[in-house]
């Protein structure tokens, strides 16, 4: 179903891609980078960003098996090492004992607790290198919005404008969103991330509640980022 609600371009993958598949290129002239994929999925929209610009490693860590299956098709002319771990995204994030240039991670951090995502960037600082990156695309509720006035927004947004979804299919997905989604507002994962080391954050793309956000340790210099 999933494939489905990216197929028709739901959560903007095309366009958010597009611009990870820039910054991928320019830090790939910059030099070889290694890249951990938290809640990697079947990787379908990240694996022609990487075939662009090939990572010196992919790691890519999911709870689904059947999407690592995927991903490893969708990943298998890539011309790197590609480790695919069945696992959850947090213990990896925080049990890895290598350092990454580049942590991407899409749709999946809201899914975690707020303690959790704490502990998400808490991890993400420890183990990216001095100049690496946590690229995060996500779901963001408003400043002040409440969970309950988010999910009201997003499940009238799904059933008004997810329109090529079966309707049997388009419910399921409604009871999904309502029972796992914990998105927080753009200046909590901030300040997260801010605690943790990360003390710069850039909006890549914002499309209604469907956010792109760079975070680093350091401002990215102008050629990092010109279009
Ligand atoms: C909405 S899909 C996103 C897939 C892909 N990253 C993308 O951007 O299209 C979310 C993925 O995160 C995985 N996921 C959710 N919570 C997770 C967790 N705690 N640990 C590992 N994977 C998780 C799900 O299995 C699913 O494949």
């Amino acid at each position: 179903m999933y494939d489905l609600i990216t197929e028709h371009n739901y959560m903007y993958h095309r366009e958010i891609h597009a611009k990870i598949a820039d910054l991928l290129k320019r830090r790939k002239e910059q030099n070889q980078y290694r890249l951990l994929d938290l809640g990697c999925g079947n990787a379908r929209f990240l694996a022609p960003c990487l075939m662009q610009s090939p990572p010196a490693r992919y790691e890519g860590v999911d709870l689904s098996e059947a999407a690592l299956e995927e991903a490893r098709g969708y990943l298998a002319k890539l011309p790197c090492p590609v480790v695919l771990k069945h696992g959850e995204l947090l213990e990896a994030a925080e049990s890895t004992d290598k350092k990454w240039d580049v942590i991407f991670t899409g749709y999946a951090v809201h899914h975690l607790t707020f303690d959790e995502k704490t502990r998400f960037f808490q991890a993400a600082g420890r183990c990216l290198t001095d100049n690496g990156w946590l690229l995060m695309v996500d779901v963001v509720r408003e400043e002040k919005q409440s969970r309950e006035d988010y999910m009201e927004g997003y499940l009238r947004l799904m059933r008004e404008h997810w329109t090529q979804i079966p309707p049997d299919q388009l419910e399921a997905a409604c009871e999904h969103v309502a029972a796992y989604d914990y998105p927080e507002p753009l200046s909590t994962l901030k300040k997260m991330a801010k605690a943790a080391g990360l003390n710069n954050s850039l909006v890549l793309s914002r499309y209604g509640q469907h956010y792109s956000v760079l975070f680093s340790r350091h401002a990215l210099a102008n050629d990092e980022l010109e279009d």
